[in-house]
C-alpha cells in the first residue's frame, strides 16, 4: 500500500496502524525473564541486561503506530512518513535486540 503496489486504502492503513499500537502495550508482558533461552528464540539476551532501553523501543512502537493510524486518514502523503517512522522503529529495536543464530536474514530486510 505504501509502496504503490495496492491503492491506498485508509481505512485499512488506520486499522492496521490500530492493531500494531495495541499489540505493543501487550509485549512487555511477552518477554518475561527467564525466557531467555529456548526453543529457537531470537530474543538477544540483552533485552534482559537493558529492559528499560528495550522497553523505550516498545514505547517508541506504540507512539510510531499511533501517529501512523492518526494520519491514516489524511491520506497517502501524510501516512507514507508516519509509515516510515514506525517502520524505522522495527528496524532499529531488531538491529539491537534480535538475534539470528542461524545466520537467516532478518524478516524486515525482504525488499
Ligand atoms: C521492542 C523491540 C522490537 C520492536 C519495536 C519490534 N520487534 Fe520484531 N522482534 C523483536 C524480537 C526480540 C524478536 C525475536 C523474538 C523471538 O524470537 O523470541 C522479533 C521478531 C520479529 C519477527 C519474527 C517472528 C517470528 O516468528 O520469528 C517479525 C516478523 C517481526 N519481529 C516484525 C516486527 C515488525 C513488523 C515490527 C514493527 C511494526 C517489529 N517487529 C518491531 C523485537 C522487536
Amino acid at each position: 500500500m505504501v509502496k504503490g503496489h495496492v491503492p491506498y486504502d485508509e481505512q485499512a492503513a488506520a486499522a492496521a496502524m490500530d492493531s500494531i499500537s495495541a499489540m505493543a502495550v501487550k509485549l512487555p508482558a511477552m518477554f518475561p525473564y527467564g525466557s531467555e533461552s529456548g526453543e529457537g528464540t531470537r530474543a538477544s539476551p540483552a533485552i534482559w541486561q537493558n529492559f528499560a532501553d528495550f522497553s523505550a523501543y516498545i514505547s517508541r512502537l506504540q507512539a510510531t503506530a499511533s501517529a501512523a493510524a492518526t494520519a491514516a486518514p489524511n491520506g497517502p502523503a501524510a501516512f507514507a512518513p508516519a509509515y516510515d517512522a514506525l517502520a524505522a522503529t522495527c528496524k532499529a529495536c531488531h538491529a539491537a535486540y534480535r538475534v539470528n543464530p542461524a545466520g537467516e536474514p532478518d524478516p524486515l530486510a525482504a525488499p
